[in-house]
């Protein structure tokens, strides 16, 4: 251990960042061997320009000038040869489900920390009645797909160094919640060290230094250096289905946006939503060069975010909504070129950490810098994309805060007002009070249908809704 400290002591000197070894001497040996290993995971010959372009930088990442609207597939068809083109891509979508070409993969290495929720996010009970948990939901409608295409699709989820055991703890004791271990993989994303305004990195503990992970963006990397990707080769999977945890209305596999992105050669591909107002905070797709490319809420200037086209509909009209469709050979691609690297982005945060003298510090105003990367930052990467409109109601009510927008209390009301329109649809009458909302409470397991249109041959199994009813259908 001695010469393996006087290596890193030198290297952190040349970095400027010998702090990080302040305590060595006054922690027993586990814990100083603890702390070298962290020393030793950081990138050495990345950290100053990172420092330097990130964390010194306030504005890193620039904000392209020439930018329009990225061209997309509506949600509904526009005309009766559109409608041929989307039942071709459903048909093929389906074939390369039952051949198994898919996979499923969700990122769920967040923190959460907006919802406060003890534990990994995809554990949060969310639906209506069973108050089945996120990831509950989507190991079934995962179960559901893989019967209806007679085919296994296996699953991979990317957790973080802060929350992996506890997510396989979950999934232990849930016994992988019906699906076979074997067809389920697990893996870490990587972590960034936390920066204190002026690129010194902070200690969490004498033992530890302050990271986090390095965002969805991470999971590109994760893929490839965790064997997920080498998995899906000897599988024969050529697509990955990517979606983020806190969605339980996502559509986990989709033949039309899987036969769309086949069909058009494109190599990452994204569901889009129509904002919901012209600066709500979701990412813009955009074209930039030719290349689609999601500009933030943050950095589209309001002028821009506001314009309308003629007939009163947004110019920038399409949100990001963290739902895509990956080439395996993409992300392979990718990683197997000289210095795959996605842009960071700068989340100026509080972090906890100790002074000096080695006291804990817990800061009451923003003290730092979080780096992270974000997936969408690899589309300009791909030869093509494409994109999908998608319906809010239908595949978009994410779990982030606690109250108000965007909570569990919205995401509640919109699985039973999804619920109430897919019975609606095949004929079944669903009590409605005069606002219009349902007289009733609805949860469709994903086995008893993944669609409006799995209803259809099952209407006989539905009994009478009476107003005030709670109904469970399985
Ligand atoms: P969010 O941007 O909502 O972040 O993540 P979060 O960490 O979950 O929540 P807050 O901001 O702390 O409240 C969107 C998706 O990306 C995943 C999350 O798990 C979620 O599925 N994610 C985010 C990762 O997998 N890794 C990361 O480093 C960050």
């Amino acid at each position: 251990m001695e010469s393996k400290l006087k290596e890193f002591q030198k290297k952190l000197q040349a970095i400027g960042q010998s702090h990080l070894l302040h305590f060595f001497d006054s922690l027993e040996p586990s814990l100083q061997k603890r702390l070298l290993g962290q020393v030793e995971g950081l990138d050495f010959a990345h950290l100053p320009v990172w420092v330097d372009r990130y964390v010194k930088n306030e504005s890193p990442v620039a904000v392209p000038t020439a930018f329009e609207p990225a061209p997309s597939y509506p949600a509904v068809p526009r005309d009766a040869g559109q409608r041929q083109q989307y039942d071709q891509a459903v048909r093929l979508g389906q074939s390369l489900i039952r051949e198994g070409k898919v996979a499923a993969f969700v990122v769920a290495g967040g923190q959460g920390t907006r919802l406060g929720f003890d534990g990994p996010k995809g554990n949060f009970p969310i639906s209506p009645i069973k108050k089945k948990t996120l990831f509950q939901l989507f190991a079934e409608s995962l179960l559901a797909a893989s019967k209806k295409y007679n085919t296994t699709i296996p699953w991979y989820i990317m957790t973080s160094p802060l929350n992996h055991q506890a997510t396989v703890e979950i999934f232990e004791s849930a016994g992988y919640f019906g699906l076979d271990k074997k067809d389920v993989f697990l893996f870490q994303q990587g972590t960034m060290p936390n920066f204190d305004f002026d690129g010194t990195i902070l200690l969490a503990d004498k033992d530890t230094l302050a990271s986090s992970p390095d965002g969805h963006g991470g999971s590109l990397k994760a893929l490839y250096k965790s064997g997920a990707i080498a998995d899906m080769r000897r599988r024969g999977v050529e697509y990955i289905s990517y979606w983020q945890v806190d969605n339980p209305l996502v559509r986990t596999i989709d033949p039309l946006f899987i036969g769309l992105h086949v069909q058009d050669r494109s190599e990452m591909s994204s569901k889009a939503l129509l904002k919901a107002d012209p600066l709500e905070k979701v990412g813009n797709f955009c074209l930039v060069d030719g290349k689609v490319t999601v500009i933030e809420y943050s950095d589209l200037p309001d002028e821009q975010a506001l314009r309308r086209n003629p007939d009163g509909s947004l110019v920038f009209e399409l949100g990001s909504i963290g739902i895509h469709l990956i080439d395996v050979a993409f992300v392979d691609k990718l990683n197997r070129g000289d210095d795959f690297a996605l842009p960071f982005h700068r989340a100026v945060k509080k972090i906890p950490h100790i002074d000096a003298a080695g006291h804990p510090v817990e800061p009451t105003e923003p003290n730092g810098i979080k780096l992270e990367t974000f997936v969408f930052d690899a589309l300009p990467m791909a030869a093509h994309s494409m994109i999908l409109e998608t319906v809010r109601a239908e595949e978009f009510a994410p779990v982030k805060n606690a109250s108000g927008a965007d909570s569990p209390e919205v995401t509640h009301r919109m699985m039973i007002e999804r619920a109430a329109r897919w019975l609606e649809q095949a004929g079944v009458k669903v009590p409605r009070k005069a606002d219009g909302s349902p007289d009733c409470v609805l949860e469709i397991a994903p086995s008893f249908a993944l669609c409006a249109e799995d209803i259809r041959d099952k209407v006989e199994r539905i009994p009478e809704i009476r107003p005030g009813q709670t109904l469970y259908l399985e």
